[in-house]
């Protein structure tokens, strides 16, 4: 395939080469250039040095005064709740029960998966996210149609089918077994087809007896590179259900350790009232805690202290998501500004540059997908996305105050922008959205 050239303004995250490195360091292009190559970045640099190494005759696009990054990445995200997003007077417990429960025991309709998954990822890609760390309803059938969905559209997505055997409406239960089993063959169909990656999915402690919290332990034993995702500790109700339901346990994450599910590829949602030696645990075992600031906010569920979590003392790894339909916007923009909001009431203070980080190569750190998204480093897939900070009127008239600095710019695209501020979002180095052309 011939390269293609994208030229504008670029913003990216620099890897250091142990795969470590900082927030801080990130490489901003006034004038750059992205080259691509068979989905991938295969240069990346000033425009006026890699102009003359395209081939004659390559096509070049160019963005004037847009600002081009990495892909978002939302690390929390229920495909079955598109239509629970914005469902209003209650906290979690209630709010599971009157909403959600009964909006996803429509996913096992393959027909309403399908349309589902093809509304949720057009969705997605419209606020620039081009990976997510997604849930789906009890349903293998919901897993089916949204890795189908991801596959036509050249997406990485990380999901898979709810376990959940009480405490839910019948038409909502599986039992260890069959849980155990269903899991078991969507790893077997789906796990590293392309882009697409597996994720053991027990809903939460409420939802699943010790047996299945087990299943989806060997499941993890047996297949260990695939991921693992739940909640934990979101609300306090919660919390004390969880411990009537499993008194032998020294604390909430405790029920989730005993059966092996901590570990590096383990996303837990939430994370708001932990104690200390539960943080200590998620820190050794390189567990990762995803700060949802919409949801935490709309359900009323808490300040999630990030500060204290990520304690150089003890770091937790951290991810950001939307945690929709419990989240109020699937913009990763928007919950960015949530999550500054959050971290003001609590004393903290999220640097712009942070914010993007986190969106992005935080989130592909998180993944242990480094090397190939969150950033346009040459190798990594050009999953990437345009963004107009004048994309409103309040935008374009507060931008007017700021020249050229780039920090200035990127708080104002966190604050006031959203899916109006994607201008084109790319996949692979295919356009997969462009504002102009929908509604
Ligand atoms: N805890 C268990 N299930 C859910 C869910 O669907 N959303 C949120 N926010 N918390 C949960
Ligand atoms: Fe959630």
């Amino acid at each position: 395939e011939q390269s293609v050239g994208i030229r504008g303004r670029i913003l990216s995250f620099v890897r250091a080469p142990n795969g470590a490195g900082d927030e801080g360091s990130y490489v901003y292009l006034r004038d750059g250039m992205l080259v691509i190559r068979d989905g991938r970045v295969e240069a990346i640099g000033p425009a006026s040095e890699l102009e003359g190494t395209l081939p004659s005759g390559a096509p070049v696009t160019r963005y004037e005064h847009e600002l081009i990054v990495p892909g978002f990445i939302d690390t929390h995200i229920h495909f079955p709740q598109t239509q629970v997003i914005a469902s209003y007077g209650a906290q979690l417990l209630d709010w599971l029960t009157r909403y959600t429960f009964v909006e996803e025991q429509k996913y096992s309709d393959p027909g309403h998966c399908s349309r589902g998954a093809t509304f949720f990822l057009d969705e997605l890609l419209r606020n620039g996210t081009t990976t997510a760390v997604a849930y789906g309803s009890v349903h293998p059938q919901s897993v089916d149609a949204f890795f189908a969905e991801s596959e036509k559209r050249g997406t990485c997505m990380v999901a898979g089918k709810v376990m959940m055997n009480r405490n839910a409406p019948p038409a909502l239960t599986d039992t260890a077994e069959t849980s155990y089993a269903d899991s078991k063959a969507l790893i077997e169909r789906w796990h590293k087809r392309g882009r697409q990656r597996y994720c053991v999915t027990p809903r939460f402690a409420i939802t699943s007896t010790q047996e299945q919290l087990e299943a989806a332990g060997a499941l993890l034993r047996e297949f260990p590179d695939v991921y693992m995702q739940t909640h934990l500790s979101e609300n306090l109700d919660e919390i004390a259900y969880v411990l009537s339901l499993f008194p032998d346990a020294k604390n909430y994450t405790d029920v989730y350790d005993k059966v092996g599910l901590l570990g590096p590829r383990s996303f837990f949602g939430h994370c708001i009232h932990l104690a200390e030696e539960e943080l200590q645990r998620l820190a050794d075992s390189r567990s990762v805690a995803v700060f949802c600031p919409t949801s935490n906010l709309f359900i009323g569920s808490g300040l999630f202290d990030l500060a204290n979590t990520a304690d150089a003392k003890r770091p937790v790894r951290i991810g950001l998501g939307t945690d929709v339909g419990g989240g109020t916007s699937y913009s990763m923009l928007q919950t960015a500004a949530e999550a500054y909001k959050v971290m003001q009431l609590k004393g903290q203070n999220l640097p712009p540059i942070s914010a993007f980080y986190m969106m992005t190569r935080g989130n592909a750190e998180a993944l242990s997908m480094g090397a190939e998204i969150g950033s346009l480093e040459i190798g990594c897939f050009a999953d990437f996305v345009v963004l107009d900070s004048k994309a409103t009127p309040a935008m374009l008239h507060r931008m007017e105050t700021i020249e050229d600095l780039i920090e200035e710019e990127l708080f104002v695209l966190m604050t006031l922008g959203d899916d109006r501020a994607v201008r084109a979002t790319y996949v692979q180095g295919q356009k997969v959205h462009d504002r102009q052309n929908s509604s």
